[in-house]
């Protein structure tokens, strides 16, 4: 069996996805044309063409120019589907969505919308693919430590329903320590915690992230590597991040794939997984995100079974739901051997 197809069916979690992110230019097209929305591009080649980055922030304004066609709880539910498709096809058991409800909300549209179509899409996916999920609700970092407790009294009604919350956009400058008093409150709630530090923040921001949010998941944490004393700590800890390769070769955090750090992370003994971010924008999947890394560092078998253990171990199922599932990942790796 080539490394591809051993990759396709190998049992995994994604957990570092934005819901947002994996919008495709067709289905963006659709979308505008069924809720009359115009959009600055004449064609799907032209969308693709655009999505040249040197950086986070160039893909942030695009991406969220893109979720603009997102106006109705059916277009959420629809965006929902065509990512579980596609994970489904990746050999995805468990997937782990960030959504970020203040793109939407600060556009009118009502967080109930959002939130009841990605939830009719997660059943549709546990009915016809057998694949369970679970909603991270991020918070916008650009925006003020008040939006975001906006934000989550508005998700209130449906917090039995949300997993954990999440801390994205754009990094530098707005460290994890202006959502300390935020994150506190939800955990309170009974939330599970996790957010973006060290994708192109210092180190001190994955300290932040674990000392003030109290962070249960890194969400990247590439930059923690120049930190020796910090790796040791995640390792100790059993820390997961939640790696993205393709990501982090299109945002320039690394410059060739052939440089990524993600074995030298297991070698440090992390708990690094694979991920896609936003997939659509990134040029892939997260099979795509597994093999691709796979061929440029040469990762092995064991590697790959390793990662796809991790992506369970670190995942916010219960104890019973990782041990299933870990389950089926060691038969497979024993039936594949
Ligand atoms: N929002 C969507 N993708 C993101 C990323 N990779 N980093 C920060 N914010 C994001
Ligand atoms: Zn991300």
């Amino acid at each position: 069996m080539t490394h591809t197809d051993f990759i396709a069916g190998l049992p995994k979690a994604e957990l570092h996805l934005h819901i947002e992110g994996s919008l495709e230019p067709e289905l963006m097209f659709q979308l505008a044309q069924r809720n009359a929305v115009s959009i600055p591009y004449a064609s799907v080649e032209e969308v693709r063409a655009a999505y040249d980055f040197s950086n986070l922030q160039d893909f942030l304004d695009i991406y969220y120019a893109g979720a603009d066609v997102l106006r109705t709880r059916q277009d959420f539910h629809d965006l929902a589907m065509a990512y579980f498709t596609r994970a489904a096809a990746d050999g995805v058991l468990h997937a782990e969505l960030m959504f970020d409800p203040q793109t939407h909300t600060d556009r009118g549209i009502a967080f109930e919308e959002v939130i009841e179509g990605l939830l009719s899409a997660m059943a549709a996916a546990e009915a016809q693919f057998g694949m369970t999920s679970q909603l991270i609700l991020s918070f916008l970092r650009h925006l003020s430590e008040d939006a975001a407790f906006a934000t989550l009294e508005a998700a209130e009604p449906w917090l039995d329903r949300v997993t954990a919350v999440g801390l994205d956009s754009s990094e530098v400058g707005h460290p994890p320590e202006k959502f300390a008093r935020v994150f506190a409150a939800a955990r309170a709630m009974g939330l599970k915690i996790t957010a973006h530090a060290g994708e192109e923040g210092p180190p001190a921001y994955v300290h932040e992230a674990l000392d003030l949010l109290r962070v249960d998941r890194i969400d990247h944490g590439n930059r923690a590597l120049e930190d020796e004393a910090l790796v040791a700590r995640l390792a100790a800890e059993g820390m997961t991040l939640t790696v993205c390769p393709l990501s982090n070769l299109k945002l320039c955090v690394v410059n060739d794939l052939a440089d990524h750090p993600l074995d030298r992370m297991l070698a440090l003994g992390l708990r690094a997984t694979v991920n896609s971010d936003d997939p659509a924008y990134f040029g892939g999947y997260v099979a795509d995100n597994y093999r691709a890394v796979a061929e440029a560092r040469g990762l092995s078998r064991g590697d790959l079974v390793a990662l796809a253990r991790n992506s369970f171990t670190g995942s916010f199922l219960p104890a019973e739901a990782i041990a299933a599932n870990l389950e089926k990942l060691e038969a497979y790796a024993a039936e594949q051997a």
